[in-house]
């Protein structure tokens, strides 16, 4: 019996460490849109508060919106890019040029310059300072931006 329940662990840990050494490519892609988007979701509600300000400036909203960014970027998005998912379809065609694997310490210099801004944004949001939340938010675009000039498609 007990050797039956080892036998059934192993099996298990295996079998879950295959399901995560080898995504599909339409895995990756829909992984990263998801997280792509939902990071969009999270800046869209920080620019509403503290640039537009359609809505209340509220520091909790923009804490927790700005912990959700930098909680995706720091969650090893890389896993999300092998090489052959410049094509393919994950909700819906990807969008990622083929010279994201072009000249990968350029690329590894724009990702952390991004991880580096989205943490801070995350360390303004918890000030709770509104100007300083809204620069930090100017500078963390600006680091999506520079991703996606070289990396990413037009629709
Ligand atoms: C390291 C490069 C990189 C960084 C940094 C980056 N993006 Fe992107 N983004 C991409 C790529 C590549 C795609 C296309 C993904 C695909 O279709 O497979 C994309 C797609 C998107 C999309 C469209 C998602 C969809 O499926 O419709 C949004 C929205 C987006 N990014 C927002 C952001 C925001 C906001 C930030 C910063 C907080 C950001 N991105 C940072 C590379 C990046």
């Amino acid at each position: 019996m007990r050797y039956l329940m080892l036998c059934l662990i192993a099996v298990a840990v295996v079998a879950t460490s295959l399901a995560f050494a080898s995504p599909s490519v339409e895995d990756q892609i829909k992984a990263r849109q998801s997280a792509y988007t939902f990071m969009g979701w999270n800046m869209n509600r920080i620019r509403a508060q503290v640039i537009d300000g359609d809505v209340e400036f509220n520091a909790g909203q923009v804490q927790a919106a700005a912990n959700a960014i930098a909680a995706i970027a720091n969650s090893g998005m890389s896993a999300m890019f092998g090489p052959d998912t410049t094509t393919g379809t994950g909700w819906k065609p990807t969008r990622l040029r083929p010279e994201f694997f072009e000249d990968m310490a350029r690329t590894g210099e724009i990702a952390g310059n991004f991880i580096r801004e989205a943490n801070a944004l995350a360390e303004a949001a918890e000030s709770g300072d509104r100007d300083a939340i809204a620069r930090q938010f100017r500078a963390t675009a600006d680091s999506c931006g520079a991703c996606h000039r070289p990396f990413r498609a037009s629709e």
